[in-house]
């Protein structure tokens, strides 16, 4: 039956050779393109109107599964009222209702919200703004990062150069200077632990080491994604995050958790900084902040790093020289009001809680496959590691190619599919998107 209700002409190859597509290998993509026409709730449509089931959120956006209508209205009804507005020494009342909605389910002492448009340019922001925060404290010498060895901050210079993913840095040289990375927190023996390992706290002394070796008073901030997502979804072992909450206070370091896919509900709380109990100094949001329907990414600070950084100013100067042209846009503040509105009426992160059980049951009950060397996953957020086939990478592509052709959509990094369905899914959602995986997996 064909679903789509929107119908496409047909594109040729020549009609796909202008677009040059992120993250994507554009040759063999352009040969045999995968496109989709339309989404609602948990399901897409592909051009030939196949019906394919949402297995990732569409890439850790969608909570709420895809075209609520509240939010389109809510998008619709903003650009026809205010299109656009600077927020340069100007805004407009959205941006406010947006950042107090946000503030009211951010973790305690997260009361400042700088918006920007995307997660990698909140990574960035976080930087500069450590930076200045340490500065405005007579303590500029503090320009070092430390970050994580199979981290992923986004792609711009900053959060490339803290990334440990080598693929995404290799090509680009010396990139941001002044970063050091700490081991990540996977270890052979924690195959198919579900929830937290138990043991690997100690990783966390790797801040300790560094202090050591570049002088406590020399680091600015530590950055960590709470769950390690991109890289194939790594749990941090119990007590990590607490050991280096403490290493940062002992030594005056900021502690930033990067939660652009761990927000919003998707590890059974609004943050997995309440999931994990861990206090931030910066919280770096985007994906879920908006359900998709419109790019936006947020850094929530302290009130200590605002009142830090807007005190040191003389009156009548730019505190913070730093922004985006689309900073807090009408469309994507009204989208967030949208979007945040829905998550408190339907309870939408306890919704994610209830369903997470199953959902690691069903993730778990494919760890017999051959093809599988490990299952990890937390919350409504699973990676399944597969045995490279070939150069590394090339079978986990396939995987993601045919389980697309089976009727479901997920992302891969490498040789690891990372599976987050919406939370909203129910059981049936969470069993077909099992079936696929599984007679899938068996064949790849
Ligand atoms: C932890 C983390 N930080 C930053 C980013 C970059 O976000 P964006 O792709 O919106 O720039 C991502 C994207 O997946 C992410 O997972």
């Amino acid at each position: 039956m064909n679903d789509a209700r929107t119908n496409w002409p047909h594109l040729g190859r020549e009609d796909l050779e202008s677009h040059w597509l992120p993250f994507t290998d554009n040759k063999t993509f352009k040969n045999d393109p995968r496109l989709v026409v339309r989404g609602d709730g948990v399901y897409l449509w592909n051009q030939r109107g196949e019906r394919l089931i949402d297995g990732c959120s569409g890439l850790f956006t969608c909570a709420l599964g895809h075209c609520r209508p509240e939010i389109a209205e809510a998008v619709a009804g903003q650009l026809s009222e205010l299109d656009f507005m600077t927020s340069f020494l100007r805004s407009h009342p959205r941006s406010f209702e947006a950042a107090n909605r946000l503030t009211e389910i951010l973790p305690d002492a997260l009361d400042y919200v700088f918006f920007c448009n995307s997660g990698s340019e909140a990574v960035d922001t976080a930087m500069k703004m450590s930076l200045q925060y340490h500065l405005a404290r007579g303590e500029g010498q503090r320009n070092l990062f430390v970050s994580r060895e199979r981290a992923y901050h986004g792609v711009n210079l900053g959060g490339t150069a803290l990334s440990g993913m080598v693929r995404n840095r290799q090509a680009f040289g010396a990139l941001a200077p002044g970063v050091v990375h700490m081991r990540a927190t996977w270890d052979p023996d924690q195959r198919f632990t579900r929830g937290q390992p138990e043991r690997g706290a100690e990783l966390a002394d790797d801040l300790d080491r560094h202090v050591r070796t570049y002088g406590a008073d020399r680091i600015a901030a530590c950055f960590v994604e709470p769950i390690a997502g991109s890289t194939g979804v790594l749990v941090p072992p119990v007590g990590y995050l607490q050991r280096l909450r403490d290493i940062c206070d002992q030594h005056g370091i900021l502690l930033v958790l990067d939660e652009v896919i761990t927000g919003f509900g998707r590890t059974g709380s609004a943050f997995a900084a309440d999931s994990f109990d861990v206090r931030p100094d910066m919280l770096t949001v985007a994906k879920a902040l908006t359900n998709g329907a419109q790019p936006m990414g947020a850094v929530a600070v302290s009130d200590d790093i605002y009142d830090t950084i807007v005190n040191a100013s003389p009156d009548d100067a730019v505190e913070f020289a730093h922004g985006y042209t689309f900073s807090a846009h009408p469309a994507a503040c009204a989208a967030a009001v949208a979007t945040l509105e829905i998550y408190r009426r339907e309870r939408i992160f306890e919704r994610g809680a209830a369903m997470a059980n199953t959902f690691l049951d069903a993730m778990f009950s494919l760890q017999n496959l051959p093809a599988v060397t490990d299952i990890r996953g937390y919350g409504m957020l699973a990676g399944i590691d597969v045995e490279p086939d070939g150069a590394p990478g090339l079978r986990g592509l396939r995987l993601q190619r045919r389980l697309f052709d089976a009727g479901l959509h997920i992302k891969t990094t490498g040789d690891a599919a990372i599976v987050a369905p919406p939370l909203v899914a129910e059981e049936e959602h969470i069993d077909a998107m099992r079936g696929i995986l599984h007679d899938t997996l068996k064949e790849v």
